[in-house]
């Protein structure tokens, strides 16, 4: 079987790269290593920028979006038992985000792709892949307990941290730049009405909090925990007193409590691979690059790299020019760079080091305060937030 683009990995990256190509007239197939209820299942993020929506609404993934996303014009910083609150369109060009989960834009994504896209196949990891220098590279993977083969023009990783594409990259080639956090997230879905209208972004000095949500009868929760805790370390009564005592501010506001349903713990990283080219592989989504998700950039970068690759593939098909595939790389690592600046910047300036100490509790807190009363400041936070217009 020979196609024009293989696209390993069936996450939003791969699964939304599928879409634009096809709705370009180009052929390609996606190999997926997991089977289809874990990949409609996996519970992550679920901040949409602007960008975003428009790429999936051209994708044709837009209309249950429209129907049960949740516009939202601003975000609620809270630091020493005050609230701040960021309105985002006034402080952008009229910038908003949507709240619709990304296990929601996957399922969306899969049952467009099932129903009219190219070969999505689940349960068909792919474990080599030669020729990468050449002209038609072959794909190996297994499906249905048999070896298969694939050629093709051109690979795409979207196989997120964990998969292979990546690997694919000579050492010589390649250079990864990395940072860990010394706290994790404790995730939790809760059903229980939001007790806000918009997201709420805590500081405090028991550690990050960050109250969101799935929809109006959905809560989504989150608490800074020391890496290596576990959820059984956190009995749903422990989870809400610290949630109550972190959100906590002076003046009437009050945390609604119900039954939790889900609770992980999820590490944060900050990690980049460059370049995002090498040969016929093109790296895409998690795979190149991870951010910790304070700054609700995963997804959203994922949406703009493959926005530029199939702008990319497109263009050579119409023309027979590679200058926008030769530019992909650095195109989306200027992109990539601004958003785990922003990332690393939310996340060490609401989250307590355990190693920091009084004075920079206090600098935190001077950082906080200059966003809450300089309009420059907040408006460098809401740019960046609601999402920038690079490459
Ligand atoms: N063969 C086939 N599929 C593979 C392989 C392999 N060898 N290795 C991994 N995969 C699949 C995984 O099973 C997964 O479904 O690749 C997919 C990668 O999906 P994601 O991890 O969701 O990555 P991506 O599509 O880049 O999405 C980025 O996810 O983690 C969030 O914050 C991140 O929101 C961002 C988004
Ligand atoms: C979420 O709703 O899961 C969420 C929202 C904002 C973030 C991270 C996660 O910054």
């Amino acid at each position: 079987m020979h196609t024009t683009v293989c696209i390993i990995g069936g996450g939003p990256a791969g699964l939304l790269l599928a879409r634009l190509l096809h709705t370009s007239g180009l052929d390609c197939v996606v190999l997926e290593r997991r089977e289809r209820a874990y990949v409609e299942q996996r519970q992550r993020a679920g901040i949409l920028e602007q960008s975003t929506v428009d790429v999936l609404r051209a994708s044709g993934a837009g209309e249950r979006l429209d129907r049960e996303g949740m516009v939202h014009d601003g975000i609620e910083l809270r630091f020493d038992r005050r609230t701040h609150r960021i309105d985002l369109p006034s402080l952008t060009d009229g910038r908003r985000v949507w709240v619709y989960a990304q296990t929601e834009v996957v399922k969306d994504l899969i049952a467009l792709q099932l129903d009219d896209g190219p070969p999505l196949l689940f349960e068909a990891p792919v474990h080599a892949v030669e020729g990468i220098d050449g002209t038609r590279p072959t794909v190996r993977y297994t499906h249905g307990g048999r070896e298969q083969t694939l050629t093709c023009d051109y690979v795409v990783g979207c196989d997120g941290f964990h998969g292979i594409a990546r690997n694919l990259i000579p050492e010589s080639a390649k250079r990864t730049f990395e940072r860990t956090y010394p706290y994790s997230w404790l995730g939790v879905l809760a059903d229980v009405p939001p007790s806000c209208d918009e997201l709420i972004y805590a500081h405090s000095p028991r550690g990050f909090a960050l109250h969101s949500m799935r929809s109006p009868t959905v809560s989504r929760l989150y608490l800074q925990v020391p890496n290596g805790a576990s959820p059984a370390d956190w009995p749903d009564e422990r989870i809400w007193d610290e949630l109550d005592a972190r959100l906590a501010i002076d003046g009437d506001w009050t945390l609604n409590r119900g039954p939790i349903t889900a609770k992980a713990v999820l590490p944060m990283r900050s990690s980049v691979t460059e370049p995002m080219r090498y040969g016929r592989v093109f790296l895409a989504g998690d795979c190149a690059h991870i951010v910790p998700p304070t700054g609700a950039k995963g997804l959203n970068l994922a949406v703009s790299d493959v926005t530029a690759l199939a702008r990319a593939f497109t263009h050579l098909r119409n023309t027979g020019s590679t200058d926008l595939l030769d530019a992909y790389s650095d195109t989306c690592l200027r992109r990539v760079w601004r958003a785990e600046h922003f990332s690393y910047l939310m996340t060490t300036t609401l989250h307590t080091d355990p190693r920091q100490s009084p004075f920079d509790s206090r600098l935190q807190l001077s950082q906080l305060d200059r966003i809450a009363s300089s309009p420059h400041a907040a408006a460098e936070l809401a740019e960046n937030y609601a999402g920038l217009d690079i490459g």
